[in-house]
């Protein structure tokens, strides 16, 4: 179909005996805001991994707008326009944020020797530099370093870094983790209110967002996907309440 942005067909992926991705198909639509729940060990972060090209895959095939991916370098599978954020924090803590962006921005634009030459001298990169901080609400910590942000705000940077690539899938792995309660609200409004075109695929054990959130569910177990479907019928789902949601009722 035509608006489905990435798929995947019998992704399978084995470390030794320990199969950690099963057969996976998955297909994620245009500006779909998709979240991949399960339990700790479930395979959610070697998903994430295997369409990113930080691992590859045993067998199986990915697909990004229609394109196999597959054998594509991790590099290259960005430059297409797919842009992930990690579980654990990846910025330049002792540059600015500005600068952390102006890095992103210079880098996708193809002017990363930037950084040779005088501040100002590439107006266009710290134009959307400043944009990105724009929207993701940061304009007021440009100057700041990294590591002087609360860590919520840093991830909120790392956002800002990856929609630098103008990505057309965002693959996210627990944006709000270790981010204190009182600060996550933050980071997930503002990945809320992120540009519409934008298909987002994101990891995340609060179930109160993934409800909120999500327009689509899939829950993995065993490295296998156990259901996909809307938020309505995941949470009426007699296999997910066993393996994973409990008896707490959902929106
Ligand atoms: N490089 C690796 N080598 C061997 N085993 C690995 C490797 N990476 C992950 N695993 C194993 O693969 C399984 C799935 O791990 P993964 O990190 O994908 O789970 P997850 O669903 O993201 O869990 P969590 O919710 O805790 O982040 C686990 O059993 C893990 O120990
Ligand atoms: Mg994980």
């Amino acid at each position: 179909m035509n608006d489905i942005v990435l798929q995947t067909r019998g992704l399978y992926k084995s470390f030794g005996a320990l199969v950690v991705a099963r057969d996976i198909d998955f297909s994620l639509t245009r500006g779909a805001r998709h979240a991949l729940i399960g339990p700790n060990g479930a395979g959610k972060t070697t998903f994430i991994n295997l369409i990113s090209g930080a691992l590859t895959a045993t067998k199986g095939e990915i697909f990004l707008g229609g394109d196999d991916i597959t054998q594509l370098a991790e590099a290259s599978r960005v430059k297409r326009g797919l842009a992930r954020t990690f579980q654990i924090n990846t910025l330049f803590s002792g540059l600015s944020v500005l600068e952390n962006l102006y890095l992103a921005v210079s880098e996708h634009m193809g002017a990363a020797n930037v950084m040779l030459r005088p501040a100002g001298a590439r107006p266009d990169v710290i134009d959307r530099a400043e944009r990105l901080l724009e929207t993701l609400q940061l304009s007021d910590d440009a100057g700041k370093t990294v590591a002087e942000l609360p860590y919520g705000r840093q991830r909120l940077v790392e956002i800002a870094i990856a929609l630098a690539l103008e990505p057309r899938v965002l693959l996210l792995d627990e944006p709000a983790a270790g981010v204190p309660s009182g600060e996550s609200h933050i980071l997930l409004d503002a990945i809320d209110a992120l540009p519409r075109d934008i298909a987002i695929l994101i990891i995340e054990h609060d179930m109160d967002v993934v409800f909120r959130f999500a327009d689509a569910i899939t829950v993995l177990a065993n490295g296998a996907v156990l259901a996909t479907g809307s938020p309505k019928e995941i949470a009426g789902n007699a296999d997910v309440r066993t393996v994973y949601l409990g008896e707490r009722t959902y929106a």
